[in-house]
């Protein structure tokens, strides 16, 4: 895999601090997995910015990204406009199992920014996939008409409750699989509570479930060792052996 320059084809804002960013890669669009990232290269005088970008989709030549502005590295790559130039690192990561059984039901379970490299995962398998995406409110929904049409098993949960249901994404997860009994596996990825609790949920059902881990990165490669996280196997490095774990392999910090 070759750091590759790749032109903006869309750089804009969707949301409050969050922006959506289309690549025209026609070497790397076809190798991308649901799930699996891109280190973003932005230079700073003599200093090199690494950003990991979730990937959304990958398309007809075309890879759509979806970032949040958090630091002075995605703060500048807000300013980059269409037709300009960017270094790219990508895929890196696992990505999602993507063998799926019809006989299982598929539930996809996202919080935040979190939602973003679940797009895919939904897209892959129409019909049978339920989505389950939790944000603080509703200026900070993304994604949704994506989700939509997808699935249309989609249901969203706002913690302040303007739009959607109101509270906590496992409360309703919880509400809604109570009543069915159907094998299922969970695929899931948002902040470090909510992967503890599908994880913490998973374990009462005897589910298989997937989390793709958060954590900051360096490289994205497996080089700086910046991204570790505890295993029942030992450490682990998030952005080469993961970002998908199993749900029983992670041991999350007290
Ligand atoms: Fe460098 Fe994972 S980010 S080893």
């Amino acid at each position: 895999m070759e750091l590759e320059t790749v032109k903006i084809l869309k750089n804009r804002k969707i949301a409050e601090d969050i922006y959506e960013l289309l690549l025209y890669a026609p070497n790397i669009w076809h190798r991308v997995l649901p799930g699996q990232f891109a280190e973003i290269y932005l230079e700073n005088g003599i200093n090199i910015l690494p950003r990991p970008l979730s990937i959304c989709q990958a398309a007809l030549g075309n890879l759509r990204l979806i970032y949040k502005t958090v630091g002075d590295g995605t703060r500048r790559l807000s300013e980059f406009r269409e037709g300009d130039g960017i270094r790219i690192l990508a895929p890196l990561g696992n990505g999602f199992p993507v063998d799926f059984d019809a006989s299982y039901e598929h539930i996809v379970i996202g919080g935040g920014i979190g939602v973003v490299p679940l797009l895919r995962l939904a897209q892959t398998r129409r019909g049978d996939v339920r989505v389950f995406l939790g944000f603080r409110a509703k200026e900070q929904i993304i994604l949704r008409e994506d989700f939509a049409a997808a699935t249309e098993h989609l249901r969203i949960a706002t913690d302040d409750g303007s739009y959607g249901y109101h509270g906590n994404i496992i409360s309703l997860v919880k509400e809604e699989l109570a009543d069915s009994d159907k094998p299922r596996v969970i695929y899931a990825c948002g902040p470090k509570p909510l992967l503890r609790a599908v994880q913490s949920f998973a374990a009462k059902n005897n589910t298989l479930a997937y989390l793709s881990l958060e954590e900051r990165m360096g490289c994205g490669f497996g080089a700086c060792i910046g991204c570790v996280v505890k295993t029942v196997h030992g450490y682990k490095k998030v952005c080469k052996d993961g970002t998908v774990f199993l749900a029983d392999e992670v041991i999350f910090d007290e």
